[in-house]
């Protein structure tokens, strides 16, 4: 099989946990072909735009792509757009998978293995956003379409692995048309595709509900399908029953693409000083291998390593690497553990 990989580091620690998730990624494939490509604030700042042509390009040629991270500005700047949601529409990303597990040594909470499956193209992040007079107006769209797809997605998730429950997370008792068609449309999905011997149960859950139930009762939770801006939100506060956000990784899938990412930032208090826990890339690296290249003993491969270097070899003290753990240090000890 023929792997490659578009590399786009991007801003700020972007720079360096990409590097050490291609080094990991390289160990188990190494075979794999890079080619870097350029997005991001500083790319906008040289070039004018936030993703050029060329990376898409690159991306779509490649099929796979591992994005760093991206700093943004908080108010709004003429010609700027969001780095990664341009990326994610343009290149029809539709399904954004964000598995929380929790990890040895590291995780408050020791049972929790949920994957959060995101819709990644409308609701919130439409970019349909309009000024009138003192009032601000933003258009949360639902499509029939995109529902359907990320309803499909989840339902192979849950045929594929050994999960029980499939959490529908909404809000269609305040937004009924909008949230009602997004519950809607997945119910007729699973009506159509669960099969009799599909153990699994579905249920329903108001996102607040599923905000609080993320919190007091995280092993209970399974797969989640929910609406973009929902799934953003919750999937951050689940990441830290992982460990934080130094180890939460994710996948934009489309048809036949896939751009993965660490679910973090370009975090510039800690940018540039080595330090950058470089976890949440590396287990992006894994989602790629199962989601996108479809090799599950690879992925399991990559996670085993990230669980036993934390076990075994790195310094740990009340759920946290040591506070000069660097990033180089984290790398050599999962690199170790894939000889
Ligand atoms: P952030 O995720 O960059 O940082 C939040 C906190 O977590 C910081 O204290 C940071 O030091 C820490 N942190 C994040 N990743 C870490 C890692 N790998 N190792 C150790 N510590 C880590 O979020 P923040 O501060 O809200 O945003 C900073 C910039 O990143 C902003 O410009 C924001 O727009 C952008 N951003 C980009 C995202 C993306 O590219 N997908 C996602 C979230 C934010
Ligand atoms: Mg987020």
């Amino acid at each position: 099989m023929d792997y490659r990989l578009c590399v786009i580091e991007g801003d700020g620690i972007g720079k360096e946990v990409v590097p050490a998730a291609v080094r990991v990624l390289k160990k188990v494939l190494p075979n794999l072909v890079v080619e870097n490509a350029e997005a991001g604030w500083e790319t906008f700042l040289s070039q004018g735009v936030s993703v050029p042509t060329t990376t898409l390009d690159s991306i779509r040629q490649c099929g796979a792509a591992l994005f760093g991270a991206v700093s943004s500005p908080s108010k709004k700047v003429s010609g700027y757009r969001s780095t990664i949601i341009t990326m994610r529409q343009i290149l029809d990303l539709y399904a954004n998978i964000r598995p929380v597990k929790s990890l040895p040594c590291l995780s408050p909470r020791q049972d929790v293995n949920m994957i959060i499956v995101r819709e990644n193209t409308e609701g919130m992040y439409s970019g349909r956003e309009h000024l009138e007079d003192d009032q601000a107006v933003a258009e949360r769209v639902i499509t029939r379409r995109a529902s359907t797809r990320i309803a499909e997605k989840a339902v192979e998730l849950m045929q594929a692995g050994s999960r029980s429950k499939l959490s529908i997370v909404h809000k269609a008792n305040i937004m009924p048309l909008t949230d009602g068609m997004f519950r809607d449309t997945v119910r007729e999905v699973i009506d159509r595709l669960k099969k009799t011997n599909d153990t699994w149960d579905v249920e329903e859950v108001l996102v607040d509900t599923a905000a609080n139930r993320i919190i007091s009762q995280p092993e209970k939770l399974d797969v989640i399908v929910t609406t973009n801006l929902f799934g953003d939100i919750l999937s951050d506060e689940a990441a830290h029953w992982a460990g934080g956000m130094g180890l939460a990784p994710s996948i934009n899938l489309g048809d036949g693409l896939a751009v993965a990412e660490p679910v973090h930032g370009s975090a510039p208090d800690i940018a540039g000083k080595g330090i950058a826990n470089p976890i949440a890339a590396i287990l992006s690296t894994a989602l790629l291998l199962r989601y996108h290249w479809h090799d599950e003993p690879l992925a399991s491969r990559v996670e085993d390593a990230v669980s036993r270097a934390i076990a075994d070899d790195l310094p740990i003290a009340d759920g946290k690497f040591a506070n000069d753990t660097k990033t180089e240090t984290i790398t050599q000890a999962v690199l170790a553990r894939l000889n």
